[in-house]
């Protein structure tokens, strides 16, 4: 219990409510066109920054500040929501990968020798992201892979692929599966038989994220779970009528959590080989589904690949290994929960091959999900949310689904749950699921704030910390004009915390976890935004190497508290010792500095 005790701050007041507002995908760019929170009307984001200088700063939100391999690494949330709630940068899973490959390591670890032991007999399996976005996985981690497992004796290896458009540039993924081939070929050469034997588009196919808590679960409307299964239940080879895509829109407003249909669209292609479109090969499915009402990299239906009699080449059987090679956990802890768990009830899995299956990672320390994995999971412990809590701060998080777990399992260092349940309360709005978010830019945006200032009002919490995805989710849909709607929403939500702040005389802390939304196009060195061979804008559906704000402020901000000059390279990891100062104590000595210092006036 003493361990966890904080030393009090000489100058800083307990008992403040402080809001801590997360926008999703808001950096600070250079204003033009394709700046969408610039074009956006943001009057209360504005303030701070010309209001008051002194408690509006830039802090990193990218590369080693966030515990990425390299400068070149764009932020994201998993690493962003880690380094604010930890307050110290861990080497984060893409980094831990990377040294393990290099050094050959995984292939001593218990994760790689579980899986070796199906070699003799079986198929390995390799389930994906193909991209080199680096966000959830890498391809050069996946092509090393490949070749350390036929190193290893691999003698049959079949890799599912799922496409990205998301943290890379849409249409990219031609490329990646041509790179793959090349290098499934040189393995045939070499005299094993591998291929690529599945695919879908990752928003789709099987990269869902955030199971959700069960009681928020309403099962979707039965006349459209009715339809979806009999298409699913269709295999033809191309030239069908219709698109599987094009009722997307329409499928929103169910107010059901996550979608499992996402994973079990892939569990049908990868275990069960079935998928509604067939082809010989994969870049002819992808360059072929490509052009489906709707369809895009992110969004591809579900192909799997057939011999020459049309049997699918790599159906998951009995005595199989598959290895889900992401790195990140969000996005594939619900296909491992489908391959790993006996009991399960999600959806009707049909055949459930015995195998033996490893993660890249570990995806879930605290349900040791999976059981097996290659590489060890950066061990994030001590976070500010562990520390407050075990302080008498109460705690109210917030979100929506798509980024409900940021705010908690991501924020509290990959690891679900309460650590007191008598002092948190963790709030769960369901997004809408089946539509892309600029069709509703708005989100939850405004139900998220809502909660927040009913929880601020409320006199129940010392913390109340919400996530506005807005920027963030619209900008992956490199939908410009949304966008910008999504800006304006987040702004208005943010103005809801702070006049409830205001009302409380508590203390604001607003920032963000990486850039999107200011800038939505591709652009050469020198700024100047890229075309296309046809003359077309390259549309930039990812995150940014941009930093992000961070605003203080709030009637029970201490008259001389402000940012100090001497921390200038701080980041998202330096945030956790400065609101654990708002709240009136001192951080862990081995806590990135606190922003802040208090001048005596
Ligand atoms: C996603 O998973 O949606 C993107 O790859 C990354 O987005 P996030 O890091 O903002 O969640
Ligand atoms: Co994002």
């Amino acid at each position: 219990q003493n361990a966890w005790k904080l030393a009090d701050h000489p100058k800083l007041p307990k008992g403040k409510t402080i809001a801590m507002v997360v926008l999703d995908g808001w950096g600070e760019a250079k204003p033009d066109q394709y700046n969408c929170i610039h074009v956006a009307h943001t009057p209360t984001m504005d303030s701070f920054k010309t209001t008051a200088p002194e408690k509006w700063r830039l802090i990193k939100a990218h590369g080693t500040a966030v515990g990425l391999p390299s400068e070149d690494d764009m932020g994201n949330s998993e690493v962003g929501h880690n380094a604010l709630g930890a307050g110290r940068i861990f080497a984060q899973g893409a980094k831990l990968v990377d040294l393990a490959l290099a050094s050959g390591k995984i292939y001593d670890g218990e994760g790689f020798k579980y899986i070796k032991e199906c070699f003799d007999n079986g198929t390995l399996h390799l389930i994906g992201l193909l991209s080199d976005g680096g966000v959830h996985s890498r391809l050069d981690q996946l092509q090393l892979l490949l070749q350390g497992a036929f190193e290893n004796g691999a003698k049959r290896i079949r890799v599912h692929i799922l496409t990205d458009g998301r943290d890379v540039l849409d249409g990219s993924s031609i490329g990646f599966v041509e790179t793959l081939e090349k290098d499934l070929s040189n393995l045939r050469e070499k005299g094993i038989d591998a291929q690529i034997a599945s695919g879908g588009g990752r928003m789709y196919v099987t990269m869902d994220r955030y199971e959700g808590l069960k009681n928020l679960y309403f099962p979707p409307n039965e006349g459209q779970r009715g339809q979806r299964k009999k298409r699913s239940s269709q295999t033809e080879i191309l030239g069908r009528n219709g698109s599987l895509l094009s009722n997307l829109v329409f499928m929103g407003g169910n107010e059901w959590h996550n979608d499992w249909d996402v994973v079990k669209r892939g569990w049908d292609a990868q275990v069960l080989g079935e998928a509604p479109y067939k082809f010989r090969n994969a870049v002819e499915a992808v360059k072929k589904l490509r052009e489906e009402p709707k369809a895009n990299d992110q969004y591809l239906p579900p192909f799997v690949i057939v011999d020459e009699s049309g049997n699918p080449v790599g159906p998951i059987k009995d005595g199989d290994a598959v290895v889900t090679f992401n790195f990140r956990a969000d996005r594939m802890a619900m296909l491992a929960k489908a391959l790993e768990y006996e009991d399960f009830d999600k959806f009707d899995r049909v055949r459930v091959p015995k195998i033996h299956y490893a993660g890249m990672l570990q995806y879930d320390g605290e349900l040791k999900l999976p059981s097996h994995y290659l590489v060890s999971p950066p061990e994030i412990d001590r976070t500010s949310g562990e520390y407050l809590v075990h302080n008498g701060i109460r705690t109210f998080a917030c979100s929506e689904t798509v980024k409900f777990g940021h705010v908690t399992f991501f924020w509290n260092g990959n690891r679900s749950g309460y650590f007191n349940q008598e002092m948190e309360e963790y709030v769960e709005i369901p997004s809408d699921v089946g539509i892309t978010f600029n069709v509703q830019p708005k989100m939850k945006a405004i139900e998220i704030a809502e909660k927040a200032r009913d929880a601020i009002l409320s006199g129940k919490f010392d913390q109340v910390r919400v996530n506005l995805p807005n920027g963030d989710m619209v900008g992956h849909t490199g939908d410009i004009e949304a966008t910008v709607v999504a800006c304006k929403v987040a702004d208005d939500a943010v103005k809801m915390i702070i006049d409830a702040i205001e009302q409380v005389g508590g203390i604001f802390v607003i920032t963000a976890d990486h850039g999107n939304a200011e800038d939505m196009v591709k652009r050469d060195k020198s700024g100047k935004p890229l075309l296309d061979k046809n003359g077309s804008l390259q549309i930039l559906t990812s995150h940014t190497l941009q930093p992000v704000p961070i605003a203080i402020g709030g009637p029970g901000l201490a008259p001389g508290a402000r940012f100090r000059n001497d921390v200038p390279t701080g980041g998202l990891a330096n945030v956790a010792a400065t609101v654990m100062n708002l709240h009136g104590f001192e951080a862990p000595s081995d806590y990135e500095p606190t922003l802040i210092e208090v001048v005596d006036n």
